[in-house]
């Protein structure tokens, strides 16, 4: 027969409530026990894919030189671009990418800045200081001061030479940093390269 005195009706419900603070008990050590093994299996996956993040990322603005280094006289001037590169898990330090001119007229803080490389065919203008024009050695096209093909119709460059964008920020500090970019040769519109 069934005792169903106070004492035994207590006794009951007193395991039922220390089963059920087992329960969220254990319940809370596997959540626990779970959040603590995916952080460093989420930190471990960031390290593991930061190199191709980085790569993936965009060059910006890259410091090229000072303004002090850019006379105000005219005279167009050669600057090699360098920058780190991420190649999947290694890193170069300073690796050239590429080459600007920077000219400033006299009595001028304002600097243009034009990608050295010639449209046509990708070779490295000249700057040819007494006629004052942009030349390329490889098929003779040729640009003035500010880039533009001096004969279109005769010019093998599909477009003029390709102007850059300066920091005005870093400018004001007397630093020269350029958006710089490549582009894609043999083509009248100005594409960037990927
Ligand atoms: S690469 Fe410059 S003219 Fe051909």
């Amino acid at each position: 027969m069934a005792d169903s005195s106070p004492d035994v009706a207590e006794n009951t419900d007193g395991n039922g409530g220390e089963d059920r603070r087992g329960f969220v008990t254990r319940l809370m050590a596997v959540i626990c026990g779970g959040i603590a093994g995916a952080v460093p299996f989420f930190s471990g996956l960031v390290v593991i894919l930061d190199p191709l993040r980085r790569k993936a990322g965009g060059k910006g603005f890259l410091r090229v030189t000072t303004l002090d280094s850019v006379p105000d006289d005219g005279i167009a001037r050669y600057f090699p671009v360098v920058t780190d590169r991420t190649d999947a898990w290694n890193r170069y330090l300073d690796e050239p990418i590429g080459a600007v001119f920077l000219r400033r007229e006299p009595g001028s803080d304002e600097l243009q800045c034009l990608n050295a490389i010639c449209p046509h065919a990708g070779c490295f203008v000249d700057f040819n200081i007494p006629d004052k024009q942009f030349q390329c050695p490889c098929h003779d096209s040729n640009f003035d001061v500010g880039g533009t093909r001096i004969n279109p119709e005769a010019c093998p460059s599909p477009r003029d030479l390709d102007t850059l964008e300066i920091d005005p920020q870093h400018l004001k500090e007397g630093e020269v940093w350029v958006d710089f970019k490549n582009f894609l040769a043999a083509t009248p519109d100005k594409i960037e390269k990927q």
